[in-house]
């Protein structure tokens, strides 16, 4: 009986010793280091679309860049589908490009000097965005945009 006695005394020991070691693996693993990050870390580079300007103006692209006669499309600040466009006159335009009538995109043609939707045929000056033909009569939304020596800025 007295071995018996040992061999409970060993398993109660055996038991705590496992319930303590377990604990301390908990405690110290609770003490790893975080996955914040370290101050001073680099920040995500922006490309030149997203660069915020002075005076909530955003950098659009680079006038060196655009075609004269030729569309540019980006995102405009409040999320529009928009094309920019320099003239021959190297004066630079932005409108949406979402056509007044049913929402489809429109597309620049260079050729004819318009904007026109693929949905139902709907023609739009450019570069100011007035209805040509329908079957919409509402002119294309306008973008404000500058020229800062070779950014262009969305102006919002
Ligand atoms: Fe553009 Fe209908 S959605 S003409």
């Amino acid at each position: 009986m007295a071995s018996r006695r040992n061999l409970l005394k060993i398993g109660a020991i055996s038991a705590v010793s496992f319930v303590i070691t377990a604990c301390t693996k908990a405690v110290s693993g609770s003490s790893a280091p975080t996955s914040e990050p370290a101050v001073g870390d680099p920040q995500t580079p922006s490309t030149p679309e997203q660069t915020p300007s002075q005076g909530g103006e955003v950098v659009i692209a680079q006038v060196s860049a655009l075609v004269a006669g030729e569309g540019f499309n980006f995102n405009a600040n409040d999320g529009t589908d928009a094309i920019l466009f320099k003239t021959k006159d190297e004066k630079v335009y932005a409108l949406s490009r979402i056509c007044t009538h049913e929402g489809c995109s429109v597309d620049f043609d260079l050729a004819q000097n318009k904007l026109i939707c693929p949905c139902h045929g709907a023609t739009y000056e450019a570069p100011d965005g007035n209805v040509i033909s329908g079957p919409t009569q509402r002119n294309l939304k306008k973008i404000i945009v500058k020229v800062d020596g070779d950014n262009v800025l969305e102006v919002v």
